[in-house]
């Protein structure tokens, strides 16, 4: 690899959909409590330095049962994530490596085990 910008190693990067069709309000509040937590449990930083990155995006193409979180690089995809469903997310997927499937619809390798 041949590039001047530097990223980190990091062990996990989560998406939360704050389009306009995906239950903004709630996505948004989602969105921001992912960092609150990240920064609370060490796990997050900058996004170019913590273990676990947090990024935004505008739309996965679903559009419905919002909000959504995909977790890579295992690909679990969450839907309605409300803040109690995110800090299991958290816990159980982010810190304990085990996806929730309790609130997973899709993932990439077909199971979220
Ligand atoms: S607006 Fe969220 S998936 Fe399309």
């Amino acid at each position: 690899m041949s590039s001047e910008t530097a990223i980190k190693p990091y062990d996990r990067h989560v998406f939360v959909c704050t389009g306009p069709r995906c239950a903004p309000d709630e996505s948004e509040g989602v969105y921001k409590a992912l960092k609150m937590r990240l920064e609370e449990l060490g796990l997050y930083r900058k996004p170019e330095l913590g273990p676990v990155k947090r990024s935004q995006c505008h739309c996965f193409g679903i559009c419905e049962k919002g909000p959504l979180v995909v977790v890579y690089p295992e690909g679990v995809w969450y839907e309605q994530v409300s803040l109690e469903k995110l800090e299991r997310i958290i816990q159980e997927h982010l810190i304990q490596g085990q996806p929730v499937s309790d609130y997973c619809f899709h993932a990439m390798n077909g199971k979220a085990e």
